[in-house]
């Protein structure tokens, strides 16, 4: 979370000048870790024992199964997947925000590796976005939301193919 107004200012520079960074009341650098897994991994386990998810003696099996269902450390499969995660993330953290009375504004317009170098964030991490979270400018009204295509134009029944 970027809150203060000084490094705000730097989060703008490497966010193509984009005023609302620096105005926003805070802005939130989302970073997937495509390394999480085997951070994170025995922490899970555990708790799955614990709970009753898993026998003891399936830990290791189970331990594989993420390893190969996430991919190599190094894979595009492993970076897909801590984005996917990232970004389920980010669209619950704008909801809850609005449900709180905020306003928020993901934003992909920036120099990722401006960010990393700025904010100190290691190479093997990936931004997928930055979110703007504040209060709309008292006296603001929004332009009426913009052409949006209709569910039944890309929702089919079984079959890609409608
Ligand atoms: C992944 C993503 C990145 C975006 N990046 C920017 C950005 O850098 N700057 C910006 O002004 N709008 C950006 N937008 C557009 C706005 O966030 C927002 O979607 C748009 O203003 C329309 O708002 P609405 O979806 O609530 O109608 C981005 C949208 C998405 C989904």
């Amino acid at each position: 979370m970027v809150n203060n107004h000084k490094r705000k200012g730097v989060l703008r520079k490497c966010a193509m000048n984009q005023p609302k960074v620096e105005e926003a009341s805070f802005v939130l650098i989302m970073i997937a870790d495509p390394l999480g897994v085997e951070e994170n991994m025995d922490r899970v386990l555990e708790s799955w024992e614990k709970l009753g998810y898993m026998k003891p003696d399936m830990r290791i099996s189970y331990g594989n199964l993420m390893k190969s269902l996430y991919g190599e450390k190094d894979s595009l499969t492993r970076k897909l997947f801590a984005v996917k995660n990232t970004s389920l993330y980010a669209m619950n953290i704008m909801i809850t925000a609005k449900g709180l009375g905020l306003d928020t504004h993901p934003m992909d317009g920036f120099d990722e590796a401006c960010v990393k170098k700025e904010f100190n964030i290691p190479e093997d991490k990936i931004i997928p976005m930055i979110i703007a979270v504040g209060h709309l400018k008292p006296g603001v009204t929004l332009l009426p939301r913009a052409f949006r295509r209709d569910l039944t134009e890309f929702t089919t029944y079984n079959d890609y193919k409608k």
